[in-house]
């Protein structure tokens, strides 16, 4: 470790030597822990950062020739989905796919004090978040023969808690030898007016998760990569923590991923048809010659309320933050070549794999220690800027990138908000209404009120069926549902 004395230089260099101003009142430990923080932290990258991101809005880059990303319809019209499906499964069969899900954000809207994959997310049973990714895994496991390696992405936040849980929940029924939690990367939190890194405790930079793009990064830093290498791993399954309907597995997605002529293999995504103009998720749009996603809050409203001569929106798909990433592409972005090939680079030049995704600012009420007298203090407004790296801003850099349509209802319910849209509640209904579909192909009716939303709670697991015709041969079927059961299959 480099001494005090160059640490404060270096400090001084990019005018955040406060960090250390009473590094003289902390204990040995508290000192070597303190300087072990800021050795952590990128200082070459910090006062350009303040420039562009903290001193001003910087507008985010939205492309003038934006145009609606094609979709591989629902439908299937227009493509081979069986094919698809054969080329997944063949992936599957020949363990060449992993699981990776990204649960390092803090549950802040939730209002949840712990690590989101804890909380409760299936309708009926109880299951919490990460035991509802799990059982799809096992149930792939089961049906391909093969192994499905699990990587869950945590933050300093939640790592400890969400390493806890796994231990004492026996890797929710998983080979504890196929589940890996690793840590994402954090940045310093600088102050609104002054651009000053925060000190979070008088021994402590104030720090935040650096977003789930710090996750192609991470993949790398943690080992992951290379034991998907070692594994003969090719493609990763990506999903959020926050929606217990995902389709975690997808052997049609998948399939199409691989194969498709117009994908190079290397990111793909899914999409469901906006609920409306305003629905908070991101947009598919090809700008500049690529797809990308274009973030809600950064969509202009006249593009997110455009419609189309049927009176549907023009800019309707919508993203459930669901993806497939070539394992390759993720090994060229950490790769040096990436570096010099990618001129909007945030990094530092010659800083090996800090390849370029744009930061995102948000503004945010943090505590802090006051360096004039030492005191805690608790903001009653935004007084920090954070800033994150958004995964979907990988999009652009592969070559071709392909986006297959699905259905709200069949594999997006996510849990964000404590009430209202995707809260609990709204999740309840769309599992309840995904299996009250799934029980009605395979004959079982389902009590509905007048305005069409059934009558009951339901819930299926994965691991009785991962799609309705999984339900015949189930030896599970209910012989009828009656209105208010609740009802766990
Ligand atoms: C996200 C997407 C949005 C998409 C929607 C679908 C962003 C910025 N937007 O919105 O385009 O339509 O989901 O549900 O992501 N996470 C980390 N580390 C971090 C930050 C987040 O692992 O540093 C994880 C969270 O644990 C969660 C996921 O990323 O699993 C999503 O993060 P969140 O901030 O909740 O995104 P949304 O605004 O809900």
């Amino acid at each position: 470790m480099s001494d005090i004395v160059d640490i404060r230089e270096r400090l001084a260099a990019v005018r955040q030597d406060h960090l250390l101003r009473f590094y003289d009142e902390l204990s040995p430990d508290g000192r070597r822990n303190l300087l072990a923080q800021i050795e952590s932290l990128d200082l070459r990258a910090v006062p350009d950062l303040i420039e562009r991101y903290v001193r001003h809005r910087p507008r985010e880059h939205v492309p003038d020739d934006l145009s609606p990303a094609p979709c591989y319809p629902r439908s299937g019209r227009g493509w081979d989905r069986s094919g698809a499906r054969e080329a997944g499964e063949s992936l599957l069969r020949a363990g060449r796919v992993a699981a990776f899900t990204v649960a390092g954000g803090q549950g802040t809207r939730l209002g949840f004090d712990g690590p989101k994959g804890v909380y409760i997310g299936s309708a009926v049973s109880g299951k919490p978040l990460f035991q509802c990714l799990a059982d799809w895994i096992i149930a792939a496991q089961r049906r391909y023969g093969s192994r499905i390696p699990w990587y869950i992405m945590t933050s300093p936040l939640n790592h400890a808690a969400t390493v806890g849980f796994f231990e004492a929940h026996n890797y929710c029924g998983l080979d504890q030898r196929d589940v890996m939690c690793f840590q994402q990367g954090v940045m310093p939190t600088f102050e609104m007016g002054t651009g000053r890194i925060l000190l979070a405790a008088k021994g402590e930079v104030a720090t935040n998760p650096d977003g789930h793009g710090g996750s192609l990064r991470a993949l790398n830093a943690s080992g992951a990569l290379e034991d998907m290498r070692s594994r003969g791993v090719e493609h990763i399954s990506y999903t959020q923590i926050d929606n217990p309907l995902v389709r975690v597995i997808d052997p049609v997605f998948l399939g199409l991923h691989a194969a498709a002529a117009d994908s190079s293999g290397e990111m793909s995504s899914k999409m469901v048809p906006k609920a409306h103009a305003g629905e908070k998720v991101g947009v598919f749009c090809r700008g500049e010659g690529k797809t990308r996603v274009i973030e809600y809050s950064d969509m202009p409203e006249e593009l997110s309320r455009e419609t189309g001569p049927d009176g549907s929106l023009r800019f309707n798909a919508g993203s459930i933050a669901v993806h497939v990433i070539g394992r390759r592409f993720i090994e060229r972005l950490n790769s040096a070549e990436m570096v010099v090939s990618h001129t909007a680079s945030n990094a530092p030049e010659g800083s090996p794999g800090r390849f370029a995704l744009p930061y995102h600012r948000a503004e945010k009420k943090t505590p802090h220690v006051d360096i004039g007298s030492g005191m805690l203090v608790e903001p009653t407004a935004a007084n920090a800027v954070k800033l994150e790296t958004f995964v979907f801003d990988a999009i652009p850099l592969a070559e071709r990138s392909i986006v297959l349509e699905t259905d709200r209802c069949e594999e997006f319910a996510p849990i964000k908000n404590a009430e209202g849209a995707d809260s609990p509640r709204t999740c309840r209904e769309i599992q309840t209404e995904r299996a009250a579909r799934w029980l009605e192909v395979a004959g079982v009716k389902v009590p509905r009120r007048p305005d069409g939303s059934p009558d009951c709670t339901l819930e299926i697991s994965p691991l009785t069926a991962m799609d309705p015709e999984d339900l015949f041969t189930c030896g599970k079927l209910p012989a009828r549902v009656s209105a208010g059961d609740a009802i766990a299959l």
